[in-house]
């Protein structure tokens, strides 16, 4: 039997987490090709709607990476961000799945080697929880 590879979706703001998925790259670290990169401008772009409908498409994984605290080109994007995550792992609890399975990252441009450390924990995750959907429960979600 094949091993389960998730599907991972990834929420970068362009000015750190997309820059570190980049210096990743160029450094040649090696990650999970599980991930799906969306290019944000900044993390507080995100929305609860978007997380969720990542889960309803097929994700077995979401993450949101914005800046460092303290350091959103928006001020308070990233803060903003990280309550739609904790707010979207309550939704995921009510409908029975697990809230690990989404998960809020904040990272510099510099921080390439964190990045591919990222991808490689939130897979990690993912596999030990196994596919998001176990028999019929995608209805229970969509409906
Ligand atoms: Fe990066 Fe706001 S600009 S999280």
């Amino acid at each position: 039997m094949s091993e389960f590879e998730p599907k991972i979706v990834a929420f970068c703001c362009n000015f750190c987490a997309f820059a570190a998925a980049d210096l990743a790259g160029a450094m040649r670290l090696q990650y999970s090709p599980s991930v799906r990169i969306i290019r944000l401008p900044c993390t507080g772009k995100v929305d609860a709607l978007y997380l969720m409908k990542s889960f309803e498409d097929g994700a077995d994984g979401v993450f949101v990476a914005g800046c460092l605290e303290g350091q959103c080109h928006y001020l308070e994007g990233n803060l903003r961000a990280k309550k739609k995550v904790a707010y979207v792992k309550r939704l995921l609890a009510e409908v029975g799945i697990e809230p690990e399975r989404v998960e809020m990252f904040n990272l510099s441009s510099a921080m390439g080697g964190r990045f591919a450390e990222i991808v490689e924990e939130m897979t990690e995750r993912i596999k030990k929880l196994g596919p998001v959907y176990k028999d019929g429960q995608k209805e229970s979600v969509s409906s």
